[in-house]
């Protein structure tokens, strides 16, 4: 209902009646149409989208619940006020259980109707503009796919929103597996140069000999092999970006050339140093070592560093943002009920809806319908107490694997999860309560305990109070009492 105008369907038998109320609203700026019986009124409405519905309730044949059900079935958004006559009070209770907004009486000033119809369009208006916020702050928990909802993902997110859509040469720090090159996939989907393609270059998975050439391209008899004319893939990303993955292992000829690329934005085929190619590329450099350290240590150029360097990018290991794990464990789960592996690499727009129609034909396809498994409490502690070495990479392992041996139960426990995770709860407890060597003071230990188990409950519902009371098998009554006595220590 963003457009101005309302759409209203009129239904009344009493047709002297029904054309005075038309009247009336269409001079308060209303689009009527009337019908007289229920029948017509379910045939309009399975043909237009109405925004409200009056309906008389005692029409002949199908009456006004039924037809108010029918509405709000097809368009569960649609505003629907029943006209009731003398005696039929109990009739519109019943309209309204079946989704009418509200009624009004027969005999009716028109004013009260009126006042009826603004009273429920607002509503509406306040609950749909609700909707949009909670849309807006949820989408803040991803980014072109990649997914997250901790405070340093909600400040990697901004950071990309604002770097994404510049030309900025960007590079990428963090662990193996805390998704170095989905955030470079993503930084892409968020540039104008989405356009145009991604290239990724793994600098570490190609000899030395044959990256230059790779990255380069080559002309025929340039070496022993290359029989053709070949592009690189500086060439292949012209108007859009070049990943360089594992740019810390790069040798010093080649370093130095990557450099020339980095200032000039020109460079030469591997065997033909006459003709000077100029590219239109964005870089985006990951590493999983400390380039700063390659620089004090004399492998890797300074000069190149800062070229790089310019936006650093740096990704926590998954066990400094565990309050990321339930979200992206429904991720994972989400990814592997649609039968769609590759939904990380797309932008969070086109997912949700192809996502679903992959989820739809896998469906159709296997006679069974993917449902998207929960997971047992148990389960979810062990993984949130697990140190993830291997990062969402290894997480994604584990619930794929998690999937596989549940299979034919709709949750997933502590047993489908591999050993080391399994045994991550005992290990997390088993150190938690280590008495130290002089003792310790146990009130506020335990207060420790609880003021942290509290605080993370919190942060990972969002503040909800009542869900963050569940998640702990608390009253919420009783959580409320506890964080005022958080607060006031
Ligand atoms: N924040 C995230 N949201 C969603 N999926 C993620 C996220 N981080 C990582 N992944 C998933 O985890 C896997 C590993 O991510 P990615 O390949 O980007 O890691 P990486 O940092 O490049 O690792 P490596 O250093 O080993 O190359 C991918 O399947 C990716 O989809
Ligand atoms: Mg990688």
């Amino acid at each position: 209902m963003t457009d101005s105008t309302k759409h209203l369907l009129l239904v009344e038998d009493e047709a002297p009646l029904r054309v005075a109320i038309a009247e009336q609203l269409a001079d308060r700026g209303y689009q009527v149409e009337q019908v007289d019986t229920g029948e017509a009124a379910l045939a309009k409405l399975a043909d237009f989208a109405f925004d409200i519905i009056i309906t008389d309730l005692r029409l002949p044949g199908v009456d006004g619940s039924a037809v108010v059900e029918g509405a709000v079935e097809r368009y569960p958004d649609i505003i629907a006020i029943v006209v009731t006559g003398y005696g039929t009070v109990k009739d519109a209770v019943e309209a309204i259980k079946r989704g009418a907004w509200d009624f009004v009486s027969k005999p009716f000033q028109i004013d009260e109707l009126l006042h009826v119809l603004d009273s429920a369009i607002e509503q509406r208006r306040l609950k749909s503009e609700n909707a949009y916020l909670r849309a807006q702050l949820e989408k803040r928990d991803r980014f072109e796919g990649v997914v997250g909802r901790g405070q340093a993902m909600s400040r990697l997110f901004q950071l990309l929103e604002t770097v994404a859509p510049t030309g900025s040469t960007i590079l990428i720090t963090g662990e193996t597996g805390t998704g170095k090159e989905v955030v470079a996939r993503a930084i892409h989907q968020g540039s104008p140069r989405r356009l145009h393609r991604f290239v990724a270059l793994n600098c570490s998975a190609i000899p030395e000999t044959l990256l230059e050439a790779e990255l380069f391209g080559h002309v025929r008899g340039a070496f022993t092999g290359a029989v053709g004319n070949r592009q690189g893939r500086l060439e292949q990303a012209h108007k859009g970006t070049l990943f360089l993955d594992e740019v810390g292992t790069m040798s010093a000829a080649l370093q130095m050339k990557l450099l020339r690329v980095l200032q000039e934005r020109e460079f030469e085929r591997v065997g033909d140093s006459n003709h000077t190619i100029k590219v239109d590329v964005r870089v985006i450099a990951a590493t999983n070592s400390d380039l700063g350290r390659l620089v004090a240590e004399g492998t890797f150029r300074e000069d190149l560093f800062y070229r790089l360097n310019v936006i650093p990018v740096q990704l926590p290991p998954l066990r400094e943002r565990k309050e990321d794990i339930p979200l992206l464990v429904q991720h994972f789960l989400d990814k592997l009920a649609s039968g769609d592996r590759s939904a990380g690499e797309r932008s969070a727009g086109e997912r949700s809806a192809s996502e679903r129609s992959a989820g739809e034909r896998s469906a159709s396809l296997s006679g069974e319908r993917s449902v998207r498994k929960s997971v047992s409490q148990d389960a979810m502690r062990r993984l949130m107490a697990y140190h993830w070495p291997g990062n969402v990479r290894q997480l994604e392992n584990a619930v794929e694997r998690a999937v596989a041996f549940s299979a034919g139960r709709a949750q997933i426990d502590a047993g489908d999860l591999p050993n080391e995770i399994q045994q991550a709860q005992e290990a997390a407890l088993a150190s938690a309560v280590t008495l130290p060597e002089g003792g310790l003071d146990l009130d506020d230990f335990i207060g420790g305990i609880e003021r942290d188990l509290v605080q993370r409950a919190l942060e990972r519902t969002g503040g909800n109070k009542g869900q963050a009371a569940k998640l702990l098998n608390l009253k919420r009554t009783t959580l409320v009492e506890k964080l005022k006595r958080i607060e006031r220590a």
